[in-house]
């Protein structure tokens, strides 16, 4: 199976997936697209020998429909199977997600449904949740709100910022989203949940 990745910028998900993939795997990478050129993510899949391309956004204004028919070249030469967005922080429109609808997959750094969108860790901690975490879903045309495919949760501690929740859910996401790929990609269903330091699917 051909996945490709689509960053915005560190990539960090991206390493994680295409690690994952190294050997005895049934998909591998066969494109890393980011929406700005200079995505750290690129270099880093450059360095891994994956195949890489880049369309700014930004020369296209509000136009999403066209910024998403530049996307859609590189992608489709990539002939990919599977789409994973990964830290990809662009709104993709209903159009663009109905051309691989039930073939892509996001994750999200919450435990959807609660707060779709930004600043989740955050809203979590204002919220006063004690456990957050982060969820792996197939992109629907509605922001955020796909079939969930895998959870992982990770505790909210006293004294927690946003930057330390993210720093708690951040590698879990790196366990998670490479545990769910490899279960589409064996064409296995059912409900993946993680807790630290333990693997159970529900
Ligand atoms: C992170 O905030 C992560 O929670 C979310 O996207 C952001 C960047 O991820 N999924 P990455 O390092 O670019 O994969």
């Amino acid at each position: 199976l051909r996945v490709a990745i689509l960053i915005s910028g560190s990539g960090s998900n991206m390493v994680a997936l295409a690690q994952s993939m190294q050997g005895d795997h049934p998909a591998r990478p066969c494109l890393v697209l980011a929406n700005d050129p200079a995505a750290g993510g690129l270099r880093k899949a450059e360095d891994m020998g994956i195949a890489t391309a880049a369309v700014d956004h930004r020369p296209f204004g509000g136009d999403r429909a066209a910024f998403e028919d530049a996307l859609l070249r590189p992608l489709m030469d990539a002939h990919p199977d599977l789409i994973a967005l990964a830290g990809f922080m662009r709104v993709l429109t209903p159009e663009f997600v109905a051309r691989f609808e039930g073939r892509m997959l996001n994750i999200h750094p919450s435990l959807l449904p609660k707060y779709r969108g930004l600043n989740t860790h955050a809203r979590a901690i204002a919220a006063g949740d004690t456990v957050a975490g982060c969820t792996v879903h197939e992109v629907t045309p509605a922001l955020d709100d796909g079939p969930i495919l895998g959870q992982a949760r990770v505790p909210v501690l006293q004294g927690d910022t946003a930057e330390s929740l993210a720093a708690r859910v951040l590698p879990m996401e790196h366990r998670l989203y490479p545990a769910v790929l490899r279960r589409v990609a064996m064409g296995e269903r059912g409900l993946l949940t993680l807790t630290d330091g333990m693997v159970g699917s529900a």
